[in-house]
């Protein structure tokens, strides 16, 4: 059972990020209920090395993925996150979505002909997850239609991944005597998540 953690938490918080203490939470409870787990991790650092596609990158993957050439190395991470048994994804509310780096992620893990393909009816996903969870952070309250939970459960219908869960610790920034308590009830959430099958 592969557990794919795609870590977008860049935080100036460091270890302290909010973001992580739901992916730890989270994580924890995964691992404990499911011991043959075995994670993989997506680290900020490898999301922040990645480069935003230009045309020329792009006429190169298109001529990769005619010819099959799946195990060439810019499709490394749509293989990975194809092959995921489940998937959780975790990112501070940047700027009304997530860091950039996390957007280029997806741009690498949206590989047509691998991660989805398309038929008369209109695109049909290709991987494995049953299930992604995403969680995130932000300092204030959470508005209806958030773009990133958006995004993500959009995403999950294109990669037919049947279900979709998400934990929004809002509020953080608001009132900081209040920010412990948020932040702990959030990770209750996420390890519950965690637990779920
Ligand atoms: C670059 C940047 C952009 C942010 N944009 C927003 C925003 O649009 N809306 C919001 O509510 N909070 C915003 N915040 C606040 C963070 O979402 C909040 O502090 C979050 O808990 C940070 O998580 P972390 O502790 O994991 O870094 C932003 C913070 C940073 C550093």
């Amino acid at each position: 059972m592969k557990l794919l953690i795609v870590d977008s938490c860049i935080s100036q918080r460091g270890a302290d990020s909010r973001t992580r203490k739901l992916l730890n939470a989270y994580v924890e409870e995964f691992c404990r209920r499911h011991p043959e787990a075995e994670p993989e991790t997506v680290t900020p650092e490898t999301l922040l090395a990645l480069k935003p596609f230009d045309p020329a990158m792009l006429n190169d993957r298109d001529a990769l993925a005619a010819v099959g050439a799946w195990e060439a190395p810019v499709f490394d991470l749509a293989r990975q996150f194809r092959g995921a048994d489940a998937v959780v994804v975790a990112a501070p509310f940047w700027d009304l979505s997530f860091p950039a780096a996390l957007r280029t992620y997806i741009e690498y893990i949206s590989a047509n002909g691998l991660t989805y393909h398309y038929e008369s009816d209109g695109c049909h996903g290709d991987c494995r997850a049953h299930r992604l969870v995403y969680l995130t952070s932000g300092g204030d309250v959470e508005r209806e239609d958030s773009v990133g939970v958006l995004y993500w459960r959009q995403l999950c219908a294109m990669f037919g991944i049947a279900r979709f869960d998400y934990v929004f610790a809002g509020g953080l920034d608001l009132d900081p005597a209040k920010t412990p308590a948020l932040v702990d009830a959030a990770a209750d959430l996420a390890r519950k998540l965690g637990g779920e099958d």
